[in-house]
């Protein structure tokens, strides 16, 4: 396996290792157990009266494939150039494998960055621009032309080594830099939402790619995205930040279904989002009266306390449309009017407008019909239904937080 099994090797007489923090960790009395690849504690950064890190905690495990997912401006960029070296943090710690490297510059760190802009360097060839930092660190020539052919395999590039950079296509060069980054073995490689420049074809196609080379290599990846599909299709966990702060952390399996916050919930996946007040919390449910007059059940929580003003999310997934259905105790039922419908190639997408005014997104797959015992046409009145279980609810403190980007409103 290509560079998997230099991991870990501190000792090695490789000048280029040597750079890293192998050369560190016998002087430094301040190293850690090191099954974690990356830990950040209590990260503060400060720029005039803007908090852009406020105590950021993570731990980052070996091999992973790890992401910062976020709006604009919540701090992703920061973090990952905290653990890069570009920036000193105001306040905490970070830890690579298990020792602390504030005071170790960027170049001395066994990690390695790819940015959003390739930064290739145009006059040299594609095999050169693989080959610099090895170069740069006095490696032999043999060697350097091993490891630079190896890291472009790792990227299917072996034939265009002896390329221009502008000679080829933007996939290409991102690749490029991919292989520049991994030529050197880091532990951890750090990337800035490395494919935000590609078409949406082409991004897809590189998330598989590098999906793979992380597999392949088994180097940790940090990866910034403000992607939500991105993150969710390529990460082991992610790591949702707001406002300077992780809010959550999880497999994308748990940050969908379990969402910490009304924040989270909307951040991650379509979401409808209903306003309403707590009128009765009984047994297993909680009473919902929306602002729209309807009563739904939500999980009862010991939170819910009577009259508090919360949040109702529900997924378009999770919800069915119905011809006259009648609630029951663990079947919401709201009624509309079909108002849109959408073919989307895997299913199909219905905007229903309730007496109300509220519009709610419901998605049906086309590999369910027996999901659908109705066959929506437009201004049809319909019943959305919902599981009561499949309700999420979240109290009115968190609004704050919210993302603009919600489904639905009432
Ligand atoms: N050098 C700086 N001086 C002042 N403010 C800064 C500086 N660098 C970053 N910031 C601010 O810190 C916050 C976090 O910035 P950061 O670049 O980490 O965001 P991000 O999550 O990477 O956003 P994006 O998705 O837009 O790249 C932002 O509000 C930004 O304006
Ligand atoms: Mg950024």
């Amino acid at each position: 396996m290509y560079l998997a099994s230099r991991r870990g090797n501190s000792h090695s007489s490789d000048p280029v290792t040597d750079s890293g923090l192998g050369s560190f960790a016998p002087s430094s009395p301040r190293t850690r157990h090191v099954s974690n690849a990356i830990e950040l504690h209590g990260l503060g950064v400060r720029y005039k009266a803007l908090a852009a890190l406020d105590g950021i905690d993570l731990e980052i495990r070996q091999g992973e494939f790890f992401s910062l997912l976020g709006p604009s401006g919540c701090g992703k960029t920061t973090t990952l150039n905290i653990i890069g070296g570009f920036i000193e943090p105001d306040e905490g710690e970070v830890l690579i494998d298990g020792t602390v490297v504030n005071k170790i510059p960027p170049y001395r760190r066994p990690v390695n960055t790819v940015f959003q802009s390739y930064a290739l360097f145009p006059h040299m060839t594609v095999a050169q621009n693989v080959g610099f930092g090895l170069r740069m660190a006095g490696v032999a020539a043999a060697s350097i032309q091993q490891r630079t052919r190896e890291a472009l395999g790792l990227v299917s590039l072996v034939d265009f080594g002896a390329r221009r950079p502008d000679q080829l296509s933007g996939g290409q060069q991102q690749r490029v830099a991919l292989a520049r980054a991994l030529v050197n073995r880091p532990s951890v490689l750090l990337l800035d939402e490395p494919l935000g420049a590609l078409d949406l074809k082409l991004r897809k196609q590189m998330q598989a790619e590098l999906t793979r080379i992380q597999r392949e290599v088994g180097i940790t990846f940090i990866y910034v995205t403000h992607d939500q599909d991105e993150a969710m299709t390529m990460s082991d966990r992610i790591a949702v930040m707001n406002r300077g702060r992780v809010v959550q952390v999880g497999t994308p399996q748990e940050i969908y279904e379990s969402p910490s916050s009304l924040f989270v919930a909307d951040f991650i996946g379509a979401s409808n989002v209903l306003r309403g007040q707590i009128v009765e919390s009984r047994g297993p449910w909680s009473l919902i009266r929306l602002d729209s007059g309807e009563v739904v059940r939500v999980p009862a929580s010991p939170a819910h306390e009577h009259g508090s003003r919360v949040w109702v999310v529900v997924r378009p997934d999770h919800m069915s449309l119905a011809e006259g259905a009648t609630e029951s105790p663990d079947l919401n039922v709201l009624e509309g009017v079909v108002r849109k419908v959408s073919f989307l190639g895997t299913h199909h997408q219905y905007a229903i407008g309730t007496a109300q005014g509220a519009q709610i997104t419901v998605v049906d797959p086309l590999s369910s019909p027996d999901r659908r015992p109705v066959k929506p046409v437009m201004e049809g009145a319909v019943s959305v239904t919902w599981p009561a279980s499949a309700s999420l609810c979240f109290k009115d403190d968190e609004a704050e937080a919210l993302a603009p980007r919600s489904l639905a409103r009432t």
